[in-house]
């Protein structure tokens, strides 16, 4: 099958008209979307239609997470953004067969400029990145939360999603191969320790407010302002 790899390296299977599929979104989409819903149904300020929330995704890679969550929460703007190329014109492709109003046009967004959340009027309600932290540097995850911090609503939500380990913990062996050869492709890439993202977060004043297992051995990493 023909296949497309990202700058940084996710595979992605063309399906038309610029239009490209990553293969773990098949599997991933029903269960994140669950905890996404249970998260923002417990929100002290829930989504309405006359208090529509703002949500950014970053490294929305295909675009096919930014289609079925907007499709799924009519009451939130969804802002997808990315740093690919390919990928931008991937979810402007779904963008464009999906017609959801609620669906903004992709931004070019490089989490790799510390500042790129100065381009960007904040409140944001929720913040959403999906298995970018172990397949970029650690300068990239410190960027993410720094600008997280800047952008979100005083009860705003980072929900990210990825491989973690847990307090030291790789969960699986599956997990631990999975972090060497991430390293051994990048020695800047690599599964982070939910203690190491806990810090990192406490130092731009966010703070962990869950931890959720998911299938495969993934882990959901949900993070508020400090108190
Ligand atoms: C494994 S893919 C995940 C894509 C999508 N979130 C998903 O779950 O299908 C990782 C994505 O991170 C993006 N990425 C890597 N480094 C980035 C950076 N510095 N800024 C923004 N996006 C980045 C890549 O372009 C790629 O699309």
């Amino acid at each position: 099958m023909d296949e497309r790899k990202s700058e940084s390296g996710s595979a992605w299977t063309p399906r038309g008209n610029g239009k490209l599929s990553a293969p773990a979104v098949a599997r991933n989409t029903a269960p994140i979307l669950e905890r996404l819903r249970e998260t923002i149904d417990r929100a002290a300020r829930p989504p309405a239609p006359q208090a529509r929330w703002r949500a950014l995704e970053l490294a929305s890679g295909s675009g096919e997470h930014a289609v079925a969550f907007a499709r799924a929460f009519a009451d939130i703007d969804w802002q997808p953004s990315e740093r690919d190329p390919a990928a931008l014109d991937s979810i402007a492709a779904w963008r464009a067969d999906a017609g959801l109003a609620n669906l903004a046009a992709p931004l070019r967004i490089d989490l790799a400029d510390p500042r790129w959340a100065e381009a960007l009027d904040p409140p944001v309600d929720l913040i959403y990145a999906c298995n970018l932290m172990h397949i970029s540097p650690v300068a990239v995850s410190r960027n993410l939360l720094t600008g997280a911090a800047r952008l979100l609503a005083d009860d705003g939500i980072l929900f990210v999603y990825g491989c973690f380990s847990r307090s030291g913990d790789f969960v699986s062996p599956s997990n631990r191969r999975f972090d060497q050869a991430l390293r051994a492709r990048d020695p800047a890439w690599g599964v982070r320790d939910t203690d190491f993202v806990a810090e990192m977060a406490a130092d731009c004043g966010l703070a962990v407010s869950d931890i959720i297992a998911m299938p495969a051995n993934n882990t959901v990493v949900i993070l508020r302002r400090g108190g």
